[in-house]
């Protein structure tokens, strides 16, 4: 992890010092040297000596997990379990250096773990079976520290225990990870009891299910393939509606032969809602032997292709990640294409225009579309613009690209795109599939009224849905299109003159109208998220919002 933040902020740097060298204008030049200062001051941070190395940074472990890795799964959810009671854990994919045989480690497991817990399921025996093992596990018999033999829900009826395990009172868990369970675990590895700890929700199963699936977002190496890894999932707030002539079109292109197919448009129009859909419901059906799916959106992770290409190698190669950040970006480029023309995986670049240069810039969040010089279409890092262009000879693997425009790198020239490329521009939605999201967002009036309304817009559907969030929020009648549609007033839309606008200036000028009708907190609040330069965790936006009482009551 060090090693991975030192490498992003270094690229930061790097960026942020070439930025400045082509900058002209003097305010940006100043924010950028106050950013330089700030990342130097990380990057040496990050280099000095005094940081600990990973390995011995965690000078003790409440529990070591000893297991069968056929239980992989079953343990990873105990661990994660443990974690988040408050617990360390020692479990060999999180702390073990990857190709380095567990048996290296166990010196390191008797320093600083202080109780075992060995686990039985229906696999088998463990590697507790082996001499080493066994030596490793007397030693914390020897030392009077806790061993705890748990039995997974698989496990046989009478398992067999090895002798010297039988004097420990094992914690069951074959009728399931239940709270009650994982409390006796908590008290056989602390000694004391778990009802003081920070319990997990009564909806224990699911809830874990949730923390591993967030925990996969990080760990790309933990999904089994062909699972999708997502990065992060997207989040379709309502029911996906129509685009059945675009849906039709992408499964004649995963069943063609050309590689890339580029979904653009400008923001909000659907192009993630449609390839997430199509990722989640036609992908298998289309190509059934696909090896592994992979959704990578460039705006809720890091802007940088290199962090991908070192999550993705770790996925497909079912590796850990940290094998991969220590070799050249160039290197995993090219190990990660030729694992791509071996088998068929499917890759996701979400949001690739934040890789161009016409949408990085410092102040991007205040970047309308109608604002962007689409002339600079290209990747800011060259490296990026060559690793692109390779998508299209990674046959039988194939490739989605999502972005507000065309980059240059799957273009010959402008208008001209390369062979293997295959473009949907995705266009508003049909006025009947409009229609049928105005109603489900409880939005009445009359059908041609409406329908004439928001083909000034093109039916796009993120303007739609602020359009049908006001009319639904409209005091005199809430959800009354044709009332609120006249009323001139200020909550009502009669302001809202569109005609003589272009349809990128119709898109800012109704977003600007909602953000204008919001309550002040959540108007200070978007201005405070808005200078955030990056994705941020949960907890950030939880301190940023000037309703954060309400965000902690409502998480208590
Ligand atoms: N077919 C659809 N049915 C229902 N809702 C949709 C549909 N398409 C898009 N939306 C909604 O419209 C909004 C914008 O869509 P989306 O995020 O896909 O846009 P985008 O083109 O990816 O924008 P950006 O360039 O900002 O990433 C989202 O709230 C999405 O849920
Ligand atoms: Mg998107």
């Amino acid at each position: 992890m060090p090693d991975d933040a030192l490498n992003i902020w270094r690229e930061k740097l790097e960026f942020l010092q070439r930025e400045l060298a082509v900058s002209a204008d003097p305010s940006l030049k100043f924010q950028l040297e106050q950013q330089i200062k700030k990342a130097q001051a990380r990057v040496t941070e990050l280099e000095s000596p005094s940081i600990p190395p990973p390995d011995e940074r965690h000078s003790t472990f409440d529990v070591f997990l000893s297991h069968n890795s056929s239980d992989k799964s079953a343990i990873r959810k105990i661990g994660l379990a443990l974690k988040k009671r408050g617990l360390t854990v020692w479990l060999d994919e999180w702390e073990l250096v990857p190709g380095r045989p567990w048996q290296d480690a166990l010196e390191d497991i008797i320093r600083t773990a202080k109780s075992a817990a060995v686990f039985v399921g229906s696999n088998g025996l463990g590697p507790w079976e082996e001499p080493e093992m066994r030596a490793c596990l007397s030693e914390f018999v020897d030392r009077s520290l806790p061993v705890i033999p748990v039995l997974l829900p698989d496990a046989p009826r009478s398992p067999k225990l090895p002798l010297f395990l039988r004097q420990f009172t094992w914690v069951d868990l074959r009728r399931g990870i239940s709270n009650e369970g994982m409390d006796r675990l908590v008290w056989g590895i602390t000694g004391s009891k778990a009802s003081k700890m920070p319990r997990v929700n009564r909806n224990s199963l699911r809830e874990l299910d949730a923390v591993q699936s967030k925990e996969s977002e990080i760990d790309s190496h933990l999904l089994s393939l062909p699972e999708l890894y997502s990065v992060p999932n997207y989040v379709q707030g309502h029911t996906f509606m129509g685009r059945e002539d675009e849906l039709r079109e992408i499964d004649t292109w995963a069943q063609g032969k050309l590689s890339i197919l580029l979904l653009d448009a400008i923001g909000g129009n659907g192009k993630s809602a449609l390839a997430w859909h199509w990722v989640n419901q036609h992908a298998r059906k289309t190509i059934p032997d696909l090896a592994g799916a992979l959704w990578w959106s460039f705006y809720e992770a890091s802007p940088s292709m290199k962090l991908f290409v070192e999550k993705a190698l770790a996925y497909v190669m079912q590796e850990h990640p940290s094998r991969f950040s220590r070799s050249s970006y160039r290197d995993n480029i090219l190990t990660l294409q030729s694992e791509l023309r071996k088998r068929p995986y499917l890759i996701v670049l979400d949001g690739f225009e934040r890789l161009l240069w016409a949408y990085h810039r410092i102040d991007k969040s205040h970047i309308h579309d109608d604002e962007v010089d689409e002339s600079q279409r290209s990747c800011i890092y060259d490296d990026d613009e060559q690793f692109l262009k390779q998508f299209v000879v990674s046959n039988p693997s194939k490739t989605i690209v999502t972005s507000r425009l065309v980059p240059t790198a799957l273009e010959v020239y402008a208008g001209k795109l390369l062979t293997g490329v295959k473009r949907i521009k995705v266009e508003g939605l049909k006025p009947e599939d409009a229609l049928s999201i105005i109603r489900d967002l409880g939005v009445l009036g009359d059908k041609r009224r409406l329908i004439t309304f928001c083909n000034q817009f093109g039916h796009h559907p993120l303007l739609l849905r602020i359009v049908c969030g006001a009319v639904a929020n409209y005091h005199s009648a809430p959800g009354d299109f044709n009332k609120w549609r006249v009323d001139k007033g200020t909550s009502g839309g009669g302001q809202l003159k569109l005609v003589d606008l272009e349809l990128k200036q119709r898109r800012t000028h109704i977003l600007a109208y909602a953000y204008d009708r919001l309550d002040a907190k959540y108007q200070i609040f978007l201005s405070r998220v808005a200078v955030l330069s990056s994705a941020v965790d949960y907890d950030t936006i939880k301190v940023l919002s000037p309703m954060h009482h309400q965000f902690s009551r409502n998480i208590s």
